[in-house]
């Protein structure tokens, strides 16, 4: 494995949103930021990378990313995914490094294909809080990856959050329907919650602070606490009490089945997006919305 000590040059391919987080995060981890590239073809975003992040080097062209790159990052969309292959199969052909791609839906097979043989490729889902530091990430090592860059992935990985490593490429179809979709059910709940407390009589703001404060601390109790959720419920809820309420209408409506049913539609959905043919793969870039 590398020392730290060793410089190990990345290139990210897009630096937008994903691109951008993954860079904060190796900065904010230690990663020299000479050590870092980002090749990124639009003009207005090379300007706000190369103001964001000063000492990083910031190209338009794929042909300027450095021969010396240890790891490639894709964080470009599916759609381009294949196109940016062909450029690194072409540019890195005859030193394979590292390819971590974090491609919503698209395989480690297609990116095998587009490099040709040999590449060592890590599959990744993130989530939306990889902005702000919190992310989960899911991640997958096809065979030819190494150790060391298994350790090479998780620390650009790690950077913006929580990560999982997954034996099976196929469960990254319910990384996606759990945490790649998940913050939008959190963002849906808590949209229910403040929208009921405004229509109890709070203001919107009141709403809200409380609303958000509640579920960072109730997730901060599941967290770190020694009770599963289930007990941590319960020992919530006493007899004849509000929450006992509450929770009597929503056990009415049956609310766990109706989550099961949305997280497993949720997984079909990344299962059919990502096992389509490789044909289809610029349609279903199209349909999906990651
Ligand atoms: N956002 C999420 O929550 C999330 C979660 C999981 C996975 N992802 C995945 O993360 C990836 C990046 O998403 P994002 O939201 O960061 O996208 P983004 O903000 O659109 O960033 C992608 C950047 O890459 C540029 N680009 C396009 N073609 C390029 C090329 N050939 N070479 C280099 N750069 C190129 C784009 O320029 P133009 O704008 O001019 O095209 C854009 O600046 C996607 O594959 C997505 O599926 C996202």
């Amino acid at each position: 494995m590398n020392q730290p000590s060793e410089k190990q040059d990345i290139v990210i391919f897009g630096g937008g949103n994903m691109g951008q987080a993954l860079i904060g995060g190796l900065l904010d981890s230690g990663c020299p930021p000479d050590e870092i590239t980002v090749i990124d073809t639009d003009p207005s975003t090379c300007s706000t990378l190369e103001k964001s992040f000063p000492q990083c080097r910031v190209h338009a062209e794929a042909n300027c990313a450095p021969l010396s790159a240890q790891v490639v990052v894709l964080a470009i969309k599916p759609q381009v995914v294949r196109l940016v292959c062909e450029q690194i199969s072409a540019r890195y052909g005859s030193v394979r490094p590292l390819i971590v791609s974090i491609a919503a839906g698209t395989l480690t097979r297609d990116i095998g294909t587009w490099l040709g043989a040999g590449f060592p490729v890590v599959r990744c889902m993130p989530n939306l809080p990889v902005l702000v530091r919190c992310g989960s990430t899911g991640l997958f090592a096809g065979p030819e990856v190494s150790e060391a860059q298994r350790a090479q992935a998780e620390r650009i990985l790690a950077g913006v959050g929580f990560t999982l490593w997954l034996e099976q490429e196929a469960l990254l179809d319910a990384v996606t329907a759990v945490s790649g979709s998940g913050p939008a059910y959190f963002f849906y709940l808590i949209e229910a919650i403040l929208e009921a407390g405004q229509s109890l009589g709070l203001n919107a703001d009141q709403a809200r602070q409380l609303t958000v404060h509640t579920a960072l601390g109730a997730a901060k109790l599941v967290e770190q606490g020694d009770q599963d959720p289930h007990a941590l419920r319960r020992a919530v809820t006493s007899k004849g009490g509000t929450t006992e309420a509450a929770l009597e209408i929503l056990e009415q409506q049956d609310m766990k089945k109706i989550f099961a049913t949305a997280i497993h539609h949720a997984a079909q959905k990344a299962e059919l997006l990502s096992r389509s043919s490789t044909p289809s793969t610029e349609t279903r870039a199209a349909d999906a919305d990651k």
